[in-house]
C-alpha cells in the first residue's frame, strides 16, 4: 500500500538524487543540473513558504516518490511530481498523484503543467481526473476542477 507523508530535512538527500536524475531534468522546465547549494536553499525556502506542501510517498517503508503541492492565491493547487528512478513502471505515479489530487480536490482545484512527449504523466494527470485545457510552447496544462460531490458523499 502506498501512504504519504509530508517530507522533511531528513529528506533532502533523496529529493536532491531525484531531482538531479537525468529523466527528471528532462521533464523539468528547468533542466540544468541542481547544485547541493541551490537545492538546499530550494528546499529550506520551500519549507519556510505556507502555500508550499511536499510529500514523500512510501511503499513498506521505501520511499519511491515525492509530489509537491503549490496553493496559488486563485485557489488552485498546482501539482509536480516524480517516481524514484529504481521504482518507475510499477503504477506508483498513478496511485501517488491520485491519492494527492482525491485529497487536496475536495476542497479546491488542481492542475499541473507537462512537458509535450511526456506520455507517462499525460496518463498519470488524466487518472488522477485531470483534462488537457490548453498547450503553451510545448507545455501540457491540465486541469481538474474542485470535486464537491465527493465532499458531500463523505458527509
Ligand atoms: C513520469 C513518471 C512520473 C511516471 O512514473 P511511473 O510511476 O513510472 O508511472 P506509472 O507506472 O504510474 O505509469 C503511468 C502510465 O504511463 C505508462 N508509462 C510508464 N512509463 C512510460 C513511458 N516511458 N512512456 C510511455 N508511457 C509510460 C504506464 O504504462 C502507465 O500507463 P497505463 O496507466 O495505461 O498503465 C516517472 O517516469 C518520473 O518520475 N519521470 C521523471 C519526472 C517526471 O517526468 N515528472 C513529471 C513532470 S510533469
Amino acid at each position: 500500500m502506498l501512504t504519504l507523508r509530508k517530507a522533511t530535512g531528513q529528506d533532502s538527500d533523496l529529493l536532491y538524487n531525484w531531482r538531479n536524475d537525468p529523466v527528471t531534468r528532462h521533464a523539468s522546465h528547468d533542466t540544468s543540473e541542481i547544485s547541493r547549494d541551490r537545492h538546499e536553499a530550494w528546499l529550506a525556502a520551500s519549507f519556510a513558504n505556507p502555500h508550499r506542501l511536499i510529500f514523500i510517498a512510501e511503499e513498506r517503508g521505501r520511499p519511491v516518490g515525492t509530489v509537491r503541492v503549490d496553493h496559488g492565491s486563485d485557489g488552485t493547487a498546482e501539482l509536480s511530481w516524480t517516481v524514484a528512478p529504481d521504482a518507475r513502471g510499477e503504477g506508483v505515479a498513478t496511485r501517488m498523484v491520485r491519492l494527492v489530487v482525491d485529497d487536496i480536490s475536495r476542497g479546491c482545484p488542481v492542475r499541473a503543467e507537462i512537458k509535450a512527449g511526456n506520455d507517462a504523466s499525460v496518463k498519470v494527470a488524466e487518472a488522477a481526473g485531470m483534462r488537457l485545457f490548453t498547450e503553451d510552447r510545448g507545455v501540457l496544462h491540465f486541469y481538474r476542477e474542485a470535486s464537491s460531490t465527493r465532499m458531500q458523499s463523505r458527509r
